[in-house]
């Protein structure tokens, strides 16, 4: 089996990150985490791929202040260099252009902490509560210009508390998160889901994995 040479795009902590490198070291999972990309010199994830020997770059998008044509034109020539096949974004926080989604387009997923399309954007935790939501979670979709709009591969439910904080309510969707991006990138890496004409598409039989996730622990 060829597995497939991914990166991973972090700004920040990289907990999904860690996530997928730890899927990643199962000998028949399909892909290999080959690179780990940062917007931001002091994320706290570089440290955490290069502990498990995972290549790691930054691209200081303050390097190119408001250039972001040639911002993305240092990130593509850095996943070329490493002949990256398909791009994680884990709590990478640079809107891309469509110019640069669109070269990806199929190929890159990104993680967005709520159930899309309800709550896009940043802040969703504080949001659904704001909202009094019951059932709130994560989503893993493949990326397309719109921001939070691609279709969905794998999605993860929680329980909204009465006495949920915006913190307790963040841990308890994190804890999904890390359970649906290596699902979804399973999924893509072994080719049975694709987007056709917009929208995902399962290759064959529906993968008896799935792609909903509902913890047991989920009080
Ligand atoms: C996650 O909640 C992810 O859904 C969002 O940003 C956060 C990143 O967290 N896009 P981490 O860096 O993966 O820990």
């Amino acid at each position: 089996m060829s597995r497939k040479r991914v990166a991973i795009l972090i700004s920040g902590r990289g907990s999904n990150m860690a996530a997928l490198i730890e899927a990643a070291q199962a000998p028949d999972y399909p892909a290999e985490i080959a690179l780990v990309v940062s917007n931001r010199p002091d994320a706290g994830g570089l440290a955490t791929a290069r502990a498990a020997g995972i290549e790691t770059a930054v691209v200081d998008h303050t390097t190119y202040s408001k250039d972001r044509t040639a911002f993305e034109a240092a990130l593509q020539q850095v996943l070329t260099q490493h002949d990256i096949a398909i791009v994680c974004l884990a709590g990478f926080m640079r809107l891309l252009t469509a110019d640069f989604v669109l070269q990806w387009q199929g190929r890159m997923l990104n993680i967005h902490p709520a159930l899309l399309p309800a709550f896009k954007g940043l802040d969703t935790h504080a949001r659904a509560l704001e909202a009094g939501v019951k059932i709130h979670g994560a989503t893993v979709h493949f990326v397309v210009p719109e921001m939070d709009s691609g279709p969905i591969v794998a999605q993860g439910a929680v329980a909204v508390h009465d006495d949920d904080s915006e913190a307790t309510l963040a841990l308890r969707v994190l804890a999904v998160e890390h359970r649906i991006y290596p699902l979804a990138l399973k999924l893509l890496a072994e080719g049975r889901i694709e987007l056709a004409h917009g929208r995902r598409r399962i290759v064959g039989a529906r993968p008896p994995d799935g792609a909903f996730v509902v913890p047991d622990d989920n009080g």
